[in-house]
Order: structure tokens, then sequence, then C-alpha cells
């Protein structure tokens, strides 16, 4: 995607290759996610107005702030989601690894296999065995591998994931079977057999108990080393825990969705600069 001019509502067409220089990837191969200058509509409703995020690789990027304030489509943005609403349309450029994820060369899949996305419910294919569940994305984004190497990516992905040790006796049953903590580990299992850069996740603990909770946040602790992490989190407490970094999200007054304030998590905590920031993480208001 280019650079578009904010000013304007702009429909989106089909991509125009990308112009700027493409970095060599991090010797680590983990991979920076970067938001520029994001504006994003539901037909004329602009609900988000220039957020520009940087995601260092190898982090976690909390993203928080009051209901409805964007921090969703801002998440669905950065692996083109955003654009199967019909009525969506954006401004701005994504940048994965510094190069545009938008960008003519790139296919939609491959840009959704390489940022990946754990949403709010657990959504495994209910009806599907364990096993499946995990492979299941390989299909659907055309990675290739072989029958022999599949059975130690499905053991690698689920250990990664926390899970392995509780379902490798009963990988043939079907993944709606599980707990939804459970569920919500085989889905982040299912998002890393394809080994994205990135990985999305929106409230991925809002419908779990505190202990599965905590087992996914030792999983984001653990997966942080090889998956840049960007998570959206309405729990002040999860935010300090997992995260690095933050950005506080509001969109005061029906106005569209702006970051006030971002920074190491440590310093947007306890030395806000903004007074919005500090009344909103001490719970005093959203
Ligand atoms: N599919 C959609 N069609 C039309 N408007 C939408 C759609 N999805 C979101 N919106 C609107 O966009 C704005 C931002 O919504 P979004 O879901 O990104 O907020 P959020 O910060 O994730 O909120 P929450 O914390 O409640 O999940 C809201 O005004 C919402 O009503
Ligand atoms: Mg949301």
């Amino acid at each position: 995607m280019t650079q578009l001019d904010d000013s304007t509502m702009v429909d989106l067409g089909p991509p125009v290759a990308a112009t700027a220089p493409v970095p060599r990837p991090d010797a680590s191969g983990l991979a920076s996610l970067e938001a520029r200058s994001i504006s994003a509509w539901f037909g004329d409703h602009k609900v988000l107005d220039r957020v520009s995020l940087n995601m260092p690789a190898g982090k976690v990027t909390a993203l928080i702030g009051p209901s409805g304030c964007g921090k969703s489509t801002f998440l669905r943005i950065l692996n083109r989601m955003h654009e199967l609403v019909p009525s969506a349309s954006l401004a701005g450029e994504v940048l994965l690894d510094g190069r545009d994820l938008y960008s003519a060369e790139r296919r939609i899949t491959d840009a959704r296999r390489q940022v990946g996305m754990v949403f709010q419910k657990p959504n495994p294919f209910p009806a599907m065995s364990i096993y499946d569940n995990v492979v299941a994305g390989l299909k659907l984004t055309g990675v290739k591998v072989s029958r022999g190497d599949r059975d130690d990516l499905v053991e690698e992905t689920l250990t990664k994931a926390g899970l392995w040790k509780e379902v490798r006796d009963r990988l043939r049953q079907p993944g709606g079977a599980l707990s939804g903590g459970q569920q919500q580990r085989l889905c982040i299992a299912r998002s890393l057999a394809v080994r994205p850069r990135a990985l999305l996740m929106d409230e991925p603990c809002s419908a779990l108990d505190p202990t599965s909770t905590r087992r996914i946040e030792e999983t984001i602790a653990e997966l942080v080393h090889e998956v840049t992490i960007v998570i959206v989190t309405h729990n002040m407490q999860q935010a300090a825990r997992v995260s690095h970094l933050c950005a506080f999200f509001l969109a005061s007054q029906g106005t569209p969705g702006v970051i006030v304030e971002h920074g190491p998590t440590s310093a947007m905590f306890d030395h806000p600069r903004d007074p919005r920031t500090s009344d909103y993480v001490h719970g005093r208001f959203g």
C-alpha cells in the first residue's frame, strides 16, 4: 500500500508496489511491526486517526484503552483482516520487518501467514481432532509439510503453546472436548504451526479463568523469544505483567481513536506523562 492522503477516505483498491528500500531481516529471524499514520473507517465513520506505532522485534507490545477506541480495528489492520469488512477502508502503511505488508508483491494469504492472530473467544474447529486443528492452517495458507514432518510440527507447536503434556495421549480427540483455556492454547498452537513472524492477540484471556490466564501469560513470555507479540487487554495487571511496551488508545466523545501515549510499560504505569493515561491505568475511567 502506498502512503495515502489521510484527508480523504480511501477505498481499499488494488495494492500498489512498495518503493521503500527493503532492510535486511533481523539476524535473529525476529521481525518488527510498524504502523505509520494509520487511519481507518467503516463507511464514513472514522474510527482511527493517524495512529503510528513501532512494535519492536522480540517484544510484547500491549494495546490498552476503553471499549470502542479502535484497538481491535488497529490489530486487524496489522494482518490485513480489516479489509474483509465490505465497508472498511484505511490509510497509512504497515511494515513487517521494514517491508510493506500491503505491497502488490505480497499475497494476502502470505501477509496473514506471517502475522497470525488469536481471538478473544477460542475458535478451534470443534469436531476436528486436536492434531488436525494444529495443522489446519497449513492447507489454508499453502504451507507444505511432509507427512513425516507433521508429527514433529504438531509436538513442537503444542509444546510451545504449553499444551503438549496435557494432550499428547489424546491427539485424535476432538478439539471441542478441551477446556476453554486448553482450546485457547490449541488456537495458539494452530497459529504457530505456519511459523508466523508476529502474533496478534485480541483479549486472549478475557473468557478464561485465572489459572488458564496465568498459563497463557507464561506461554506469551516463552514465545516472545521467537515471535513478536501484540496483545490487546482490558486487564491492567496483565498488561503490566506481560508487556515490554504499552500504547494507550483513546477516542474521546465520538472522535476517532488516537494513541495518547506509548512507551516502556513500566514508565506508562509508574510515570505516565499524560493525566488521561494515569487515570486509565489506575482504573479511574474506562
Ligand atoms: N464491522 C464493523 N462495522 C462497523 N463499525 C465497526 C465495526 N467494527 C468496529 N466498528 C466500530 O469501530 C469502532 C472501534 O471498534 P473496535 O472494535 O476497534 O474497538 P475496541 O477498542 O477493540 O473495543 P473493545 O475494547 O470493546 O473491544 C467502534 O466505534 C465500533 O463501533
Ligand atoms: Mg476489541
